[in-house]
């Protein structure tokens, strides 16, 4: 894909149903010039979502789309596309949107949606993937952005970050570990994609350089 919105900053559109500290990861590496890039808009689909607090304190628009208000999911995912592209949105980033996104999102936005997951995909894909590690006995697990695709956490990885699993880690001591990771690894895995230069070969992503 060639750069996104090439010579002008491109806008994103940040997912969000819960805490939003994925989101203020992003918004941190934007004020500190870490990462190019406008947050156009943050939507929920939780009215309570901490992060709409964090993201009117940073002076961005919000949105809280109740999908109560939609037939199915289909039509939420129609009006949550809609309302990106009116935006001027190029790029979407779950960051811990607890929806799965169907069609119409991805043919809005093809290759053009990334998710983050604690752990290392495609291990412990899904809901509570720090217990499903701890319990599986592993020693390593980590976090991924990751392409959206239709497979549920399934898509091409852009970058995997590695956190080792102690012998006394609870589910909270070691998603906290992961959290960190995540915070470093997704702001430097959407100036990745914004960047351009890359392809999807087969299941991977890979950069001009490397080709
Ligand atoms: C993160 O662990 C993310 O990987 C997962 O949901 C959690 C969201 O946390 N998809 P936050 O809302 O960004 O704090």
């Amino acid at each position: 894909m060639s750069r996104i919105e090439k010579g002008s900053r491109p806008l994103l559109g940040v997912l969000i149903s819960g805490r939003g500290s994925n989101l203020q990861s992003i918004i941190d590496a934007v004020a500190a010039r870490r990462l190019e890039a406008t947050i156009a808009i943050v939507v929920s689909n939780r009215a309570g979502a901490l992060g709409l607090q964090r993201a009117r304190e940073a002076g961005i628009d919000t949105t809280y789309l109740n999908p109560r208000d939609f037939a199915g999911r289909d039509d939420y995912d129609r009006a949550l596309a809609r309302l990106l592209v009116e935006r001027g949105v190029t790029l979407v980033c779950l960051a811990g949107f607890m929806r799965l996104v169907g069609r119409p999102m991805l043919d809005a936005f093809p290759n053009r949606i990334l998710n983050v997951h604690p752990s290392l995909l495609p291990s412990f894909p899904g809901l509570d993937a720090q217990r499903q590690a701890l319990e599986y006995g592993v020693r390593v697990t980590g976090a991924t952005v990751h392409l959206v695709t239709e497979e549920l956490d399934g898509g091409p990885i852009v970058l995997q970050a590695s956190v080792p699993v102690l012998d006394d880690d609870t589910v909270d001591s070691l998603a906290a570990r992961v959290l960190v990771e995540e915070h470093r690894l997704y702001p430097e895995a959407i100036r990745l994609v914004l960047e351009g230069g890359w392809s999807i070969v087969g299941r991977r992503l890979v950069r001009a350089a490397t080709i």
